[in-house]
C-alpha cells in the first residue's frame, strides 16, 4: 500500500515538473529567464480610431495614433523577402502550392471578409464600406478606390503576382505578410480567382 502511494507521489512530482518546465520553455513562466514579456493582440480587435482635434503635445512627434511597442508582434509575422518593385523575381520564383477545395473556398471567404472586404467589397468590386460609407461621414476624406478585382487586368495577372501584391503591398494597399500566413495568402489568391469566376 505504502509502496503504491510512493509510486503515485513520484509520478505526480515528475508530471508537475514536466508541466512546469514546458510552461517555462514556452515562456509562460519568466523566472530565471531573460525573455521580454509578450502581449498577444488580436489584430484589429482592439484598434482605436482617434480623430485628434489638435497636435498631440505629449509626444515629441506630435502624433496621437501610436505605433505598437517593440515588444508587440503578430503571432503570424513572417518577413516577406521581396520589395514591392521586385515583382518579376517573385513571379519567377513562386507558384501556387494550394489546390482549390471546399475548405479552401470557405477559408478564403472567411479571410477575405475579415481583411479585404472593407475596401474591396464582398464580391471584390471595390465597393467596400471604406470606399462607399466612410466619405459620407462628416470630416472624412474619401479613400482612393481599389480596383475591381474581377476586371480583366487583374484576371490577367499570375497567381504569383497577386501573391506578391498581397505580401509586399502595392501603392496604397498595405502588405498583409505580417498578418496572414503564406498559406492564407495563397488561399486568398484562389478566392480572388473564385470571385473572378475562374
Ligand atoms: C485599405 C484598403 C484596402 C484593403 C484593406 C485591401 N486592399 Fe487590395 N487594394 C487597395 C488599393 C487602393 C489597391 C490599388 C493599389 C494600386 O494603386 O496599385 C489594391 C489593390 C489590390 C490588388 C491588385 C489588383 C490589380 O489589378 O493590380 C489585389 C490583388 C488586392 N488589392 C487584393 C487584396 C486582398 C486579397 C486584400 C485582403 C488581404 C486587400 N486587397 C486588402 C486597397 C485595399
Amino acid at each position: 500500500m505504502i509502496k503504491k502511494i510512493i509510486y503515485i507521489l513520484i509520478t505526480l512530482i515528475l508530471l508537475t515538473g514536466l508541466a512546469l518546465s514546458s510552461l517555462w520553455y514556452f515562456g509562460y513562466i519568466t523566472v530565471f529567464r531573460s525573455v521580454k514579456p509578450r502581449e498577444v493582440v488580436m489584430d484589429m480587435d482592439y484598434e482605436q480610431k482617434l480623430n485628434p482635434q489638435a497636435e498631440n503635445t505629449f509626444f515629441k512627434d506630435s502624433l496621437s495614433i501610436r505605433l505598437p511597442a517593440d515588444t508587440i508582434y503578430s503571432r503570424f509575422a513572417r518577413k516577406y523577402k521581396y520589395e514591392s518593385v521586385d515583382f518579376e523575381k517573385a513571379e519567377k520564383e513562386f507558384s501556387n502550392p494550394i489546390k482549390m477545395s471546399d475548405f479552401v473556398l470557405k477559408r478564403g471567404k472567411n479571410t477575405f471578409e475579415a481583411y479585404c472586404f472593407y475596401c474591396h467589397g464582398l464580391k471584390g468590386k471595390g465597393d467596400g464600406p471604406i470606399i462607399t460609407e466612410v466619405p459620407k461621414r462628416p470630416n472624412q476624406e474619401p479613400f482612393p478606390g481599389p480596383p475591381d478585382l474581377t476586371r480583366k487586368e487583374t484576371k490577367a495577372k499570375s497567381d504569383a503576382r497577386l501573391y506578391h501584391i498581397l505580401s509586399s503591398g502595392q501603392n496604397l494597399m498595405f502588405p498583409v505578410a505580417d498578418k496572414l500566413s503564406e498559406e492564407d495568402r495563397w488561399i486568398l489568391v484562389l478566392y480572388i480567382r473564385h470571385l473572378q469566376g475562374l
